[in-house]
């Protein structure tokens, strides 16, 4: 029998995660498919209800539903429990798992470009649900300093303590203070939306140079003003499309227990822009 797949979240029409998950499905011939499904704020619990009564086999979950998640889940991986959110659930006859690959996804292509973490400074502009799955990530990877540039302070100041009690030292700027110093850190992160209208980049680029790795989690566009401003001072950078496959592919070996076929899913992807 077909099994099936989702991705819950509100807005959800222009998510991505269908194409890539059916291209990697129809690149191993697997007889299973996915789908986006429309789940609004605060009614959560009812389109889990209707998930399990088609029997969905996994799915994803995006905004605005990733921490609210945590409540219906039987059982939850380390990662979510560290960052408080999941985005990646297993159904087993009606028992649900969830994971959160939103950190090691981010992590991946760093690796790939072989980039060393452990003892670098990190600029981290933004401090939402992906900004606090990267700070994770980069206290993992045991970066020297992570620090946060927020549009709101509190939530700036907030994100830091959750570095902080994960190890790593961290401090709270502002986006404009963040601009003029970005020259003195390794990674400069935006994981803010801004770039998603094409905005002009949250920060100045000014100070950004050949030894900078600058990475935008923004996919679309894919070519954001951070990225082309860092593209022109020689920088490295690292587009927000890699991210989205790096999750992908995480969570399709959670489900499928093989690995994805990351060029299939890499290409229907890069078709898409
Ligand atoms: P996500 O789950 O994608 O991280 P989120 O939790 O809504 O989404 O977080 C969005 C982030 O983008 C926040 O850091 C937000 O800043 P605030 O905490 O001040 O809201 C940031 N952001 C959104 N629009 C912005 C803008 N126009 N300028 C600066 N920051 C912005």
């Amino acid at each position: 029998m077909t099994k099936t797949f989702a991705v819950i979240g509100d807005p959800i029409d222009h998510s991505l995660s269908p194409n890539i998950h059916n291209a990697a499905f129809k690149a191993l011939g697997m007889d299973c498919t996915y789908i986006a499904y429309r789940v609004p704020r605060g009614e959560l619990k009812e389109g889990i209800e209707s998930l399990k009564q088609i029997k969905i086999s996994g799915f994803n979950v995006t905004i605005p539903h990733k921490i609210e998640m945590m409540k219906y889940l039987d059982e939850s991986s380390e990662e979510c429990k560290i960052i408080g959110a999941a985005n990646t659930v297993t159904n087993e006859n009606d028992r649900l798992v969830g994971y959160n690959t939103d950190m090691d996804g981010f992590l991946e292509p760093i690796k790939k470009r072989n980039i060393a973490i452990k003892g670098e400074d990190v600029l981290l502009l933004g401090a939402g649900g992906a900004a606090r799955a990267i700070a994770a990530g980069f206290a993992k990877e045991k970066a020297r300093r992570i620090t946060i540039a927020n549009r709101t302070k509190e939530k700036g100041q907030e994100l830091a303590k959750f570095a902080a009690s994960l190890g790593a030292e961290s401090n709270e700027i502002t986006l404009e203070e963040a601009g003029q110093n970005a020259g003195n850190y390794k990674f400069i992160v935006n994981a803010t939306a801004v770039g998603l209208k094409n905005e002009p980049s949250p920060i100045s680029t000014n100070a950004i140079n050949s030894q900078s790795v600058v990475y935008d989690i923004v996919y679309m566009p894919m070519n954001t003003d951070l990225i082309t401003q860092s593209k022109k001072k020689s920088a490295t950078v690292i587009y927000g499309y890699e991210m989205l496959l790096g999750q992908a592919c995480l969570a399709f070996e959670i489900w499928h227990k093989v690995g994805a076929p990351y060029d299939a899913m890499r290409r229907v992807l890069l078709g898409g822009f």
